[in-house]
């Protein structure tokens, strides 16, 4: 079992995307019952609230559904946590003060899986969810890669298939 959490500034536009987005990635490859996918907000700003409504409609429109309510980060979510998955250079920063520098080794930005390392674009500035979407499918897809080839026996995966 591999425990996994996305983190942003407000966890309603780009963790719960990703969230959404891994899980169903998961899913597809009947990995499902391997991984425990949750998502955080370094901020209380938008706790309580639901996946602000564009970001929702892209999901629709990729065919994903689901749910989520924002809840801040807790050192205790790091703790219980293997990978802590942000978006952007500002999240990884929060994590880590947020931890007083402790377990940067479970701290990665998700694009830094990826052929080309970046921050995932922000819909808050850019408005262009489709843009955000793809990042985040290119920094799952390689996320996942990499755990089925660096960290396969941890999860019922033979790499054969
Ligand atoms: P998220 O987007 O971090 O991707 O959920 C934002 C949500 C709220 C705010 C900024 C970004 N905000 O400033 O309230």
């Amino acid at each position: 079992m591999i425990n996994i959490a996305f983190v942003c500034l407000g966890n309603i536009c780009r963790s719960p995307m990703a969230e959404l987005i891994f899980k169903k990635m998961i899913s597809e490859k009947n990995l499902q019952n391997s991984f425990r996918v949750s998502s955080f907000a370094t901020s209380d700003e938008e706790e309580g609230n639901g996946i602000y409504p564009p970001a929702q409609r892209c999901l629709r429109e990729h065919g994903i559904e689901g749910a989520h309510i924002a809840k801040q980060l807790s050192k205790k979510d790091v703790l219980n946590n293997d990978f802590v998955l942000v978006m952007d250079s500002q999240n990884l920063y929060d994590v880590l003060r947020l931890t007083g520098g402790e377990h940067g080794e479970k701290i990665y930005k998700l694009m830094s899986f990826t052929g080309s390392p970046r921050d995932v674009a922000d819909p808050w500035f850019t408005r262009n969810f489709e843009k955000t979407y793809q990042d985040i499918v290119e920094g799952c897809e390689a996320f996942l890669n990499y755990i089925l080839c660096e960290k396969a026996e941890h999860i019922s995966y033979d790499k054969r298939h």
